[in-house]
């Protein structure tokens, strides 16, 4: 790739493949869509599962000091009070075309009027749009910046008497849950807690793809520390979160590690560390964050609820931990992957799509193929292949769908590292020798291989 254009091209072919192949459907797609949704058909919500997968053996199985959580997506609204997410600090500046109504971020206005608007308040911004005279991008008068809370607010019980909103972030359920956790596991500082689930912005203006969505998933970890040792601590966390990134098989020159400057830090941070992925056609942006939130939430929440949120030491008075975030956005790491892995190259003198994925990560392990789906003994043979390699791994494809040069291309296009052919050599009708062998295809290289049956377990594993 060389210059800006091919690679925002490369991302409407990443789009493309991700919809024809089903990976990421528009989500309410039959009714014309609804902005910022987007839904995971079967090869995406398999990548998506095993990106989770891999951060849950990583982060929480694959460690002695990590504990998982599962909390509910609806909470109290004093959560919400207490962490400070009720107030200005989780607003973005919206501003209002005067004439059609329609909405955008006024920094984002600015910044593509070569304006910088970042950690600037709305009325800042309001007299640098006046001072610059600017118009909305239809070329009409704008209205006044006003802070625009970002959760989604609704109505629990039939009375309607309770207010409650959909969770912007996974991380006050753990907050909220740190007594209990506490309480039951008896854990030994540091440790954390981590969680996976569903997350809820009204984004004022949702784009990019699964870049900024209005429902989106995140992998969270609050890692309790004293506060004496939270920069030794953070730094050991950078360098898992590192080794985590090239597990997904990102290339270093393509993560850049961006100190979020202090007026751009979000309320309840004092230090933060973006990890930003090379996105193409748009460059860097972030992929995900790591934040020191002091005892923000632990204080707050002990304030508002009246509930001692301490750690008990072995010696020593019980005190409030201060806490490390790294906090992981799985439609950006999914974005990145599938980005990182699309490639496009030449094969037999055409032009070949394929996705380069890790083998941990593809949606499936391996494709199994009946040379010709009108011979019953290749059929026969194939599925029995078929059936032992599914019943050991799960994610392997039957493809039987046109001939073997489409299947390739098909399984390529989707990121299969391997695909199995059962052929007349596999029936020993040529040659005795090659009995119970079968043609093993790579994806990367097309380089073919002949592996016994009884080896193939092995081979793949
Ligand atoms: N608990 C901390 C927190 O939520 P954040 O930087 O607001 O921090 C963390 O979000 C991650 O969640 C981001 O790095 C990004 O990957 C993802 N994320 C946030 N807002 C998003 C959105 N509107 N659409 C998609 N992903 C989003």
């Amino acid at each position: 790739m060389t210059n800006n254009s091919e690679k925002a091209e490369t991302m409407d072919n990443i789009v493309s493949l991700a919809k024809r192949r089903g990976f990421v459907f528009p989500g309410s797609d039959i009714y014309g869509g609804l902005k910022g949704t987007w839904d995971l058909g079967p090869l995406g919500v398999a990548l998506n599962n095993r990106i989770k997968s891999e951060w849950w053996k990583m982060f929480v199985d694959g460690r002695e000091d990590m504990y998982g959580l599962d909390s509910s997506i609806l909470m109290n609204e004093k959560v919400w009070e207490a962490s400070g997410h009720t107030g200005a600090g989780f607003a973005d500046p919206l501003i209002e075309d005067m004439k059609t109504g329609e909405r955008f971020r006024a920094d984002h206005l600015l910044k593509d009027n070569g304006i910088e608007a970042e950690g600037l308040s709305a009325a800042e911004m309001d007299v640098l749009i006046t001072d610059n005279a600017l118009k909305s991008p239809a070329g009409n008068q704008l209205s006044k910046v006003k802070d625009f809370n970002l959760m989604f607010e609704t109505q629990v019980g039939a009375e309607g008497k309770y207010k409650s909103y959909l969770r912007p972030e996974t991380a006050q359920g753990i907050f909220v849950n740190f007594k209990n956790v506490v309480d039951t596991m008896s854990p030994k500082l540091p440790f954390g807690i981590a969680q996976i689930g569903k997350a809820f912005r009204n984004e004022i203006a949702p784009r990019e793809w699964l870049f900024r969505v209005r429902e989106f998933e995140q992998m969270e970890i609050e890692y309790f520390v004293q506060e004496e040792n939270w920069e030794s601590e953070y730094e050991k966390m950078l360098v898992d979160l590192r080794a985590w990134h090239r597990h997904l098989g990102l290339s270093d020159d393509n993560i850049r590690e961006y100190e979020v400057p202090e007026n751009d830090l979000a309320h309840y941070s004092k230090r933060t560390i973006d990890f930003e992925y090379n996105f193409p056609g748009k460059g860097f942006d972030e992929l995900a964050g790591f934040a020191y939130r002091t005892d923000h939430d632990l204080k707050s929440h002990e304030e508002a609820s009246g509930v001692k949120m301490r750690y008990t030491p072995v010696e020593g008075a019980p005190f409030i931990p201060h806490v490390l975030e790294p906090s992981f956005g799985i439609g950006r790491a999914l974005t990145a992957v599938l980005c990182e892995a699309y490639t496009e190259d030449e094969m037999g003198g055409d032009v070949r799509t394929y996705l380069k994925l890790p083998n941990h990560l593809a949606p499936y392990r391996v494709a199994v193929s009946p040379l010709l789906k009108n011979k019953p003994q290749l059929v026969e043979k194939a599925r029995s292949v078929f059936t032992t390699l599914k019943a050991e791994f799960g994610n392997v494809a039957w493809d039987d769908n046109g001939n073997v040069g489409k299947r390739y291309r098909r399984q390529d296009e989707i990121g299969t590292p391997y695909c199995i052919v059962i052929d007349f050599e596999t029936l020993g009708e040529e040659d005795e020798s090659l009995k119970d062998t079968v043609t093993v295809r790579d994806r990367d290289t097309g380089k073919q291989q002949r592996v016994a049956i009884a080896e193939l377990t092995a081979y793949l594993k």
